[in-house]
C-alpha cells in the first residue's frame, strides 16, 4: 500500500487550474451538486500553491463555517485588528466575519485595497486566510492574490538586500475613544496584556489615545516551505499614511526613519506583475497562506459585495 499522498489524485474528477502562474489555483466542481473537496486534498493544495480557490460549489454561511472547521486550524477572534468587521456567527463561536468595512457609513468602502499579509502587524498573526463569497460585486471588487516568495526573489538585489538586512516597525495609534472599539475593553491593562503577548509596546500618550509599536521582518520565511517571502503590511500601511492620509497605522525601519518612495515603487511595480485576480462567483470560497501570499482587493461600485472571512491562527498541518 503506497502512503505518499496526491492532492491532485484525491480531487479527480475535479478541475485543478493555475489561478495565475505562481499565485494559486482554482479547484472546480464538474457537476452541480457536486461534494465539497475532501480538506486534505485542498491542504495539500494550500501547501503547495499558497492559494486555493473553490468554485462552483455553492457554498452559504452555514456550509462555511462547517467545511473551514473541517480543516484541522484554530480559528481567531478579530480582536486587535484595525479594521471593524460585522460578526456573522455570532451564535456559534464568531469567528466569521463579513469584511466590508462600513464604520462611520452606511455602505461600505469600496476603494482599492493594497496588497497585504493580515494582521501582519501582531505576533499573532493568522496562518491560514478562509474567505467565502457570499454575493459578488455587481463590477470588479476582486480578491487579489500575490505570491510574496516570487515578489522576493523579483526583487532587485539591493531592495533584497535592504529587507533582508533590517526590520521594519508598525505603529498603530488609536484615539482616545478609538481603542476601546479595537481590544473590546475599556480597561488598559487588558489592552496591555494583549500586547505583551504580541510581543508589542505600548505607550500612553496624554490626551489618552495609546500607540503601539511592533517590529519585525518585512520578509519572514514561510511556514511550508521556510523560504522568504515578501509578506507583511508594508503597503497597505504606507497606503493609509501616505494616500488616505490617516496616523492611525504607520510603517517605519525598525530604527524609526522612513521607508523611501523608491523602494515602495520598485515594490508595487513587481507586485502588479505577479499579482492574480480571484474572479468571485457566488458561493466560491478561497483558502490562502498568509504566511506566503499577500492579498488585496480591486475597487468596485456598489454596496452588495459579501465577502466572509474566517481567520486561522494556526494551522495543525
Ligand atoms: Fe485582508
Amino acid at each position: 500500500v503506497s502512503t505518499h499522498f496526491s492532492p491532485r489524485d484525491a480531487l479527480q474528477p475535479l478541475r485543478v487550474t493555475p489561478l495565475v502562474p505562481r499565485a494559486g489555483v482554482v479547484v472546480e466542481s464538474s457537476a452541480q451538486g457536486d461534494p465539497l473537496p475532501a480538506p486534505e486534498a485542498i491542504i495539500g493544495l494550500v501547501k503547495v500553491h499558497g492559494a486555493v480557490a473553490l468554485h462552483g460549489f455553492d457554498i452559504d454561511l452555514e456550509t462555511f463555517e462547517r467545511y473551514s472547521g473541517r480543516f484541522h486550524v484554530d480559528f481567531m477572534s478579530n480582536l486587535g485588528s484595525g479594521s471593524w468587521r460585522k460578526t456573522m456567527n455570532q451564535g456559534s463561536d464568531g469567528t466569521i466575519q463579513d469584511v466590508a468595512y462600513r464604520y462611520g457609513s452606511d455602505r461600505q468602502q469600496t476603494f482599492p485595497l493594497p496588497l497585504h499579509a493580515d494582521r501582519a502587524y501582531v505576533k499573532s498573526a493568522p496562518e491560514v486566510m478562509f474567505f467565502a463569497c457570499m454575493e459578488p460585486a455587481v463590477k470588479d471588487g476582486q480578491t487579489t492574490v500575490c505570491d510574496g516568495i516570487a515578489v522576493y526573489r523579483a526583487l532587485s538585489p539591493q531592495a533584497r538586500r535592504r529587507f533582508d538586512e533590517r526590520d521594519i516597525c508598525y505603529l498603530r495609534r488609536y484615539a482616545p475613544d478609538e481603542w476601546q472599539l479595537i481590544y473590546r475593553t475599556t480597561d488598559i491593562a487588558r489592552v496591555r496584556e494583549y500586547c505583551d503577548a504580541n510581543e508589542m509596546t505600548l505607550e500612553l500618550e496624554r490626551d489618552g489615545a495609546i500607540v503601539t509599536r511592533y517590529v519585525t521582518t518585512a520578509v519572514p520565511r514561510t511556514r511550508w516551505q521556510g523560504e522568504r517571502a515578501f509578506c507583511n503590511s508594508l503597503q497597505i500601511g504606507y497606503w493609509q499614511e501616505h494616500t488616505l492620509g490617516r496616523a492611525v497605522n504607520r510603517v517605519r525601519w525598525a530604527d524609526g526613519s522612513e521607508i523611501d518612495a523608491g523602494l515602495m515603487a520598485e515594490v508595487d511595480d513587481v507586485c502588479a506583475g505577479l499579482t492574480a485576480d480571484i474572479p468571485w462567483v457566488a458561493g466560491d470560497i478561497a483558502i490562502v497562506d498568509n504566511t506566503r501570499m499577500l492579498h488585496g482587493r480591486r475597487a468596485f461600485d456598489d454596496d452588495v459585495r459579501q465577502i466572509l472571512v474566517r481567520m486561522g491562527q494556526k494551522a495543525h498541518w
